[in-house]
Formats: structure tokens, C-alpha cells, sequence
């Protein structure tokens, strides 16, 4: 390979974000068992999975939120594994959790100041949100809870901007969202990748996300099922993987809904629909 083509991050990159051998538990529950997982710079690897699995178990361990019981967290071949958050944090890891992770009751200026590193003032912090997303211009002053689901979506996403991360971790950052935010938080991953940062994403826009992913890791239980390039996953596997269940259920019950946005409108057909949305699975296993 050339040093010109070398020069755009890649899959093949040495990884940014390691998870090796990770085992995590809720008390006596485990959830992840010898867990490995890695991200290289400008790569997106797209987590997926059914409900109640261990996706969002994986970024609150990654993120340093839950101890593994064993196993490593590496961020730039460096060992995480037992730094709060906040330190893995200054060491360019940005969670964006599920429920936006936003100060409600702080304006967004507030809120972005707060995310701003050491060194960067309020105005750069705020030049650079309002670079990538132009609308929290407007509401600089205004506070966070009082935006609309959209907005609030976005002054999360600019967190991951602002703190000039390597790694950023997205649990469900489309969730709840209409489809023009959906492609906006979508082409947000796409612009955060281009510019070199490693992305590992949770999303419930399964088809979605495996077409800006370089790499799928699809979790089953106490195993990785898939992991590979999104072309080399099979579509009925996957369907299968997310329906097919340790608990069988009747195939009426088995229907992925659509999302809850933009249900009324009668949009989101299969082919976008969230996959795995099935009722009364939640958080039961
Ligand atoms: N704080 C907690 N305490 C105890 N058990 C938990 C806790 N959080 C999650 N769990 C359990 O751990 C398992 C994995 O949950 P996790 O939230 O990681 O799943 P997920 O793949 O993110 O699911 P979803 O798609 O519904 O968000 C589930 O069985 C869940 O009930
Ligand atoms: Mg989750």
C-alpha cells in the first residue's frame, strides 16, 4: 500500500478503541461474556443486536459508567480498564447515552461550555456546535429541556464535536427522532468518521446503519454471532438473529414495528423500520 492511500484511516488501521476479552455483569446477571471488540480512526462499527442483549451494557463499560468483571478497555493502546469516566473522557472517549445526556436546565451555551476540554473557551466551543449543527445558533440562550426532541438531539451529537474525541460512543442517538433528523444525526456519523474520529453506534435504524458501518458486531447471547463487513451479513440471518429467540414466541407477536416517530405519518416501511421492536421483550431475557 501506498503512503498516500495509508493516509485515510480505515478498517485496517490499528484499532482506537479496544475491548478485549470483556465480561460484565448486573450483580449475579452476566450480560457479556469474553467480549472482543474493536474501532479504528475514521471507521464506524455498528453494534446491533436485540433488545436486552448488551448493547448499551457495551458503551457503559467502554465509557468506564460499569467494571467489567474481567477484561480490558484500550483507548489508543492505552489501558482505561480501571479510569473513571471523566478521565477516560479527557482521554478522547465521548459517550452520547441513550436520552440525550443533556443539562435540561442549562441554556445550550451552558451545556456546550461544559463539554468544552481543558484550553477551549465558550466561544470555540459554541463556534464549533453551531458549525456542525447551525441551529443550536439560534438557541444559544435558550434552556436545553426546552428545545424541541430534535434539537436536543443535535446539542447532544455536538458534544461529540466539541470534546474532540478519538473514540465517540452512540447508544440510539436517532431514537424518537422524525426522519429529516434521522438523516441528519445519520449524515452527523458520516461527517464525524470523515474526519477521523472512530465511531462505535447502537441503532435501532438496523438497515440504516449498516450502510454507513465498515464493520457489523452482532451480539447474541454470551457470544459475538457476526462480525464482519455489513455485505458479508445475510439479511434473513439477521432478521433471524433479532426474531429468533430464546423465549419462541407466536410469529404474529414476532412483527418489527415501525418506529414511533413518524408512525402516524405512515413512514417507515420495512426496509427502515427500526428492527426488533417487539413489545414486552424489553429487558427481558
Ligand atoms: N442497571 C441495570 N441493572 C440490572 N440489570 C440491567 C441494568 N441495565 C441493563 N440490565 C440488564 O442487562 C441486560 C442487557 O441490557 P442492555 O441495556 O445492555 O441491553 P441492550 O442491548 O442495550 O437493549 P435495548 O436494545 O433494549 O436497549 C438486560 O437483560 C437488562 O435487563
Ligand atoms: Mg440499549
Amino acid at each position: 500500500m501506498t503512503s498516500a492511500e495509508k493516509a485515510t484511516p480505515g478498517p485496517d488501521d490499528l484499532p482506537v478503541l479496544e475491548l478485549e476479552s470483556v465480561s460484565a455483569s448486573y450483580g449475579q446477571t452476566p450480560v457479556l461474556r469474553e467480549l472482543n471488540l474493536s474501532v479504528s480512526p475514521g471507521t464506524v462499527v455498528a453494534l446491533l443486536g436485540p433488545n436486552g442483549i448488551g448493547k448499551t451494557t457495551t458503551l457503559r463499560v467502554a465509557a468506564g459508567l460499569l467494571s467489567p468483571d474481567r477484561g480490558r478497555v484500550m483507548v489508543g493502546g492505552q489501558d482505561l480498564t480501571r479510569l473513571a469516566p471523566n478521565k477516560r473522557a479527557a482521554a478522547g472517549l465521548c459517550l452520547i447515552p441513550e436520552g440525550r445526556g443533556i443539562f435540561r436546565g442549562l441554556t445550550v451555551a451552558e451545556n456546550l461550555r461544559l463539554h468544552a476540554p481543558k484550553g477551549m473557551d465558550s466561544g470555540a466551543a459554541t463556534e464549533i456546535a453551531v458549525d456542525a449543527f447551525p441551529v443550536l445558533g439560534k438557541r444559544l440562550s435558550q434552556l436545553a429541556g426546552k428545545m424541541s426532541g430534535g434539537e436536543q438531539q443535535m446539542l447532544a451529537l455536538a458534544r461529540a464535536y466539541v470534546c474532540q474525541p478519538k473514540v465517540v460512543l452512540l447508544d440510539e442517538v436517532s431514537m424518537g427522532l422524525s426522519p429529516l433528523l434521522v438523516d441528519q444525526v445519520f449524515d452527523a456519523i458520516k461527517r464525524l468518521a470523515a474526519a477521523g474520529i472512530a465511531l462505535l453506534i447502537v441503532e435501532q435504524y438496523v438497515n440504516r446503519a449498516m450502510a454507513i458501518a465498515d464493520k457489523v458486531v452482532l451480539l447474541g447471547k454470551g457470544e459475538i454471532a457476526f462480525v464482519g463487513p455489513p455485505s458479508d451479513l445475510d439479511q434473513d440471518r439477521l432478521v433471524e438473529h433479532y426474531l429468533g429467540s430464546d423465549k419462541p414466541q407466536p410469529l404474529e407477536e414476532a412483527v418489527l414495528i415501525p418506529s414511533r416517530v413518524g408512525d402516524e405519518n405512515g413512514v417507515g416501511d420495512a426496509g427502515d423500520a427500526p428492527v426488533g421492536r417487539i413489545p414486552d421483550r424489553r429487558h427481558r431475557r
